[in-house]
């Protein structure tokens, strides 16, 4: 059985069929051919699938995409398009904190949802882990990026 709904992604609507227990990320994925969130564990606990639902960072490998229908979805290609976003993806390269990269969308993505709720320059360390307490990464040690963000959360905006 499927149903047809609106997801709203980056400010653009897709009409989509799915099923009752279609995930989030695979809509993204798979109908809307959004390939930046990434499947990991599928269990909530890597953070590579991190979205940004109505601004909250979520795990799209948790959600079903019918509880998204009337919510403004955003993912890294939304967000890294240009604004804070773009200037998050740039420190992220200045900083080397991308190495095989497969964990940098969900960073992305948890670091905008951290900025967007913060004064430029007020984010301190503690906020910084807190809000990336959920994506691991098992190349760069984090140091690089907790530099990076703490570079882009200093940027004007
Ligand atoms: S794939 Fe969703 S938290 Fe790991
Ligand atoms: S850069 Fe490889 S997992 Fe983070």
């Amino acid at each position: 059985m499927t149903a047809r709904m609106t997801l709203r992604v980056n400010g653009s609507d897709h009409d989509i069929a799915v099923a009752p227990d279609t995930l989030l990320l695979d809509a993204l994925r798979y109908e809307c051919g959004l390939t930046g969130a990434k499947l990991g564990c599928g269990t909530g606990d890597c953070g590579a699938c991190t979205v940004t639902v109505d601004g909250e960072a979520v795990n799209s490998c948790l959600m079903y995409v019918l509880e998204c229908e009337g919510h403004s979805v955003e993912t890294v290609e939304g967000v890294t398009a240009g604004g804070i976003g773009a200037i998050v993806a740039e420190e992220f390269v200045k900083a080397d904190a991308v190495q095989c990269g497969f964990c940098s969308p969900g960073i992305i993505m948890s670091t905008c949802a951290l900025l967007a709720r913060t004064e430029p320059g007020a984010a301190t360390d503690e906020d910084i882990k807190e809000a990336l307490a959920g994506n691991l990464c098992r190349c760069t040690g984090y140091l690089p990026i907790l530099d990076a963000v703490r570079r882009a959360s200093g940027a004007p905006r």
